[in-house]
């Protein structure tokens, strides 16, 4: 089995649910959970339950709540190389939801702004492994050098390297072709939607992914319910597995994440995209069936 090294952010999410219309400058009562989060880290724990063996490396701060995620991040299974941060606290997310169920999300990157080439354990580098860079490490300018590291010292290593976009309003701020630029020894790309078309100004899901497998041998894109696509820069048909049908949807934070989490160990295990999809597909269902973006234990 293949061991996946992740490099991104690690956060807690603040989920605020209000239960009735928002009274501005007043109070709202609400119900208000707190839940580990943060792309990365996120993926890294579905992978860890799903049996993968999965390294993150991220950085947290000198505080209770750092404490407290890496303890979770640990109890998930995951080999957590965390750096304190010795001033900036851990990183924290407010995800406002209305009662309509409107996610607003305010984000304080906190320590994860900090993460630097120094933070990256050397020996997790090393050949048979592979490597997944969240888009934020990238996007965020300062954990950029740390990012640009992991994908060069991976690459030298000879593992394979995975890139996801994150999220699309911060990637459209950085710009397709810095971001392209970064990520091309990446062999796979994610995305959603949104993100495809920052990348590739064309609407239509299937006309960006063709697009970018020019930049990438391979790319799978995220439709939401309509579930994922894969595409390759070979002469292989382009694959369309379907979303599996999810009763309710309780929370969506964490679909995407989830989804990684699913689609790599296939993946790497050789498995043909229609079951690496499908398997995506099947963890991001799970992940929007329950609260928050992690897995429950
Ligand atoms: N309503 C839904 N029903 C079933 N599956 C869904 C639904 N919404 C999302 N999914 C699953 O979640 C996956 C990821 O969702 P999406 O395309 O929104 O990615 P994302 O935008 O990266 O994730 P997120 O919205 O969590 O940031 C989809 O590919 C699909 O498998
Ligand atoms: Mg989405």
């Amino acid at each position: 089995m293949t061991r996946v090294v992740v490099v991104g952010d690690l956060m807690t999410d603040a989920v605020a649910r209000a239960r009735y219309p928002l009274a501005r400058a007043s109070d709202t009562p609400a119900i208000v959970t707190m839940h580990g989060g943060g792309s990365g880290a996120n993926i890294a724990s579905w992978l860890a339950v799903e049996g993968a063996e999965v390294a993150f490396i991220g950085r947290r701060g000198a505080d209770i709540t750092g404490r407290n995620r890496d303890m979770e991040l640990m109890g998930y299974g995951v080999d957590a190389r965390l750096v304190m941060d010795p001033e900036r606290p851990t990183g924290t997310c407010v995800v406002l939801v209305t009662h309509k169920g409107e996610r607003t999300m305010l984000s304080d990157p906190g320590a994860n702004a900090a993460l630097s080439p120094e933070d990256l354990p050397r020996d997790l580098f090393s050949q048979g492994g592979h490597l997944h860079v969240s888009g934020y490490t990238l996007i965020n300018e300062g954990s950029r050098e740390a990012g640009l590291a992991a994908l060069e010292m991976a690459q030298r290593a000879g593992m394979s390297i995975s890139v996801d976009c994150s999220s699309s309003a911060p990637l459209e701020r950085t710009g397709a072709e810095p971001f392209l630029e970064w990520t091309q020894s990446a062999k796979l790309l994610f995305a959603n939607a949104d993100q495809a078309k920052v990348l590739t100004g064309r609407d239509e899901p299937d006309a960006a992914a063709k697009v970018l497998t020019a930049w990438f041998p391979q790319v799978v894109i995220k439709l939401a319910a309509d579930g994922a696509l894969w595409y390759t820069n070979t002469r292989s048909e382009p694959v369309k597995a379907p979303a599996e049908t999810v009763e309710r949807v309780v929370d969506g934070t964490g679909a995407g994440d989830a989804f990684t989490a699913g689609f790599l160990p296939a993946w790497l295990a050789g498995k043909p995209p229609a079951e690496a999809l499908a398997a995506g597909n099947r963890l991001a269902a799970k992940a929007i069936a329950h609260l928050g973006a992690r897995p429950r234990l």
